[in-house]
């Protein structure tokens, strides 16, 4: 095992009806930027539950942060911080509105550009406390310290980790008005978050390893019921909200080596393509799995053993079948698990490792993942 420090200083407020605990969680004393996504908290009624929770108090609201938050919109919403004395940000929506957030409150204590903060991580000095009430249970945000954060005039899209947010409200009823895509997306992210703190070396920890496929098991079990939109099940849902904190809250990660391979090249095609965050990762990993297959086999074994019950064959057939039973999982949520499925070329495969290899990228939980083997990856994708 790993040395580690854990320390989560998120209080998570889960359940039904508790957004109205905004009332005595929020500061009184200080203005507050109430800041949004594109709308869909007008129609699931949190906005509403939002409003009546905050009567009373000096806050002021900003609409608009986009899938994949781009800085374009965020430096807006610093000038307003700036010019109205706020105080502390409140982020209603998905992880979108929420990273927007995280970027915003370290953006609005210094001088400099909010991108030169992102490409800079050293000229952070503090920042605005934060919290959200969380629509949309995927990124792990609400009990994280990252973010990441587009730049619409660059192509480019980076993770930033600046801190935590105080409180993070969960009402697993506001996800029921969720479109089966962004479900599908959701069970996807939380899945891989989980692998990619897990499908490296056995061994390591014995106890995360059952912490991680615990969560995995349980992604498995209750997706076709989440990706029912027409009959939510609160206990699902709570399910599926509560799997998402605890795949990327710092949990699972304790004492053990991470990937995030599959993360940092799906990043990419976001970026190039615009596609959503957990559509890509469904197309990369399977790719990952294959070309380290090797370095990952024991992992890879345990997986397919304990998570999908393959323990016929000979090691290279159980890895064959672990890493199909893995895609035909993700084409069971309804996602492609191709770059052609998604109209994607090796024009972009060719500019994602051109990036990487100006860029000196190495990834995964040997660094071993360079422009070259990035290439192999994503042309068995294609
Ligand atoms: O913008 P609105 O109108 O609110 O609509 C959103 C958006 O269109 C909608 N939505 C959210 N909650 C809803 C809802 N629609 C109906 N009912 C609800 N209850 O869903 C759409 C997608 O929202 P978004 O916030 O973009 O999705 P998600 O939470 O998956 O966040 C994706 C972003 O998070 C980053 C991704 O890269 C991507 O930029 N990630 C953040 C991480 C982190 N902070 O730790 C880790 C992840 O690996 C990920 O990279
Ligand atoms: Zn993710």
């Amino acid at each position: 095992m790993n040395n580690f420090v854990f320390q989560n200083p998120t209080k998570l407020v889960f359940g039904k009806g508790e957004i109205a605990k905004l009332s005595t969680l929020l500061p009184k004393d200080k203005r507050i930027l109430v800041t949004f996504g594109g709308g869909s908290v007008k129609r699931n009624g949190v906005y509403d539950q939002v409003v009546a929770a905050l009567e009373g108090f000096d806050y002021l609201e900003f609409w608009g942060i986009e899938p994949n938050p781009k800085v374009e919109t965020l430096r807006k919403a610093v000038e307003v911080c700036k010019r109205e004395n706020i105080g502390f940000l409140l982020a209603v929506g998905g992880g979108s509105t929420l990273d927007g957030t995280k970027l915003i409150a370290s953006a609005a204590v210094i001088e400099e550009d909010a991108w030169e903060l992102v490409l800079n991580p050293k000229l952070q000095c503090g920042n605005i406390p934060f919290a959200s009430v969380m629509t949309l249970p995927a990124t792990g945000s609400e009990m994280n310290r990252g973010c990441v954060i587009s730049n619409l005039a660059t192509g480019e899209k980076f993770a930033f980790y600046n801190a935590y947010p105080t409180f993070s409200i969960l009402d697993p009823t506001t996800t029921y008005t969720l479109p089966s895509f962004q479900r599908a997306c959701g069970l996807a992210d939380t899945f891989i978050h989980v692998i990619e703190q897990y499908l490296t070396y056995t061994g390591e920890s014995p106890l995360m390893d059952r912490w991680a496929e615990g969560v995995l098991q349980t992604i498995v079990e209750i997706a076709p019921k989440v990706l029912n939109v027409s009959e939510n099940d609160y206990d699902t849902m709570a399910s599926f909200m509560l799997s998402a904190t605890m795949g990327l809250n710092g949990f699972v990660a304790m004492g053990v080596s991470q990937d995030w391979a599959t993360h940092r090249i799906g990043h990419e095609l976001t970026a190039l393509c615009g596609i959503t965050h957990g559509q890509t990762l469904v197309v990369v990993l399977p790719g990952v799995m294959n070309e380290l297959r090797d370095q990952k086999a024991g992992k890879i074994l345990q997986y397919g053993e304990r998570v999908w019950g393959i323990t016929e064959g000979s090691a290279q057939e159980r890895i064959d079948r672990t890493i199909s039973a893995t895609e035909q999982f993700f084409r069971s949520l309804g996602l492609a698990t191709r770059l052609s499925e998604l109209g994607v070329g090796e024009d972009v495969v060719e500019e994602i490792v051109s990036r990487f290899r100006t860029r000196g990228t190495r990834l995964g939980e040997a660094l071993n993942i360079d422009y070259a083997l990035t290439d192999r990856i994503l042309r068995q994708r294609l």
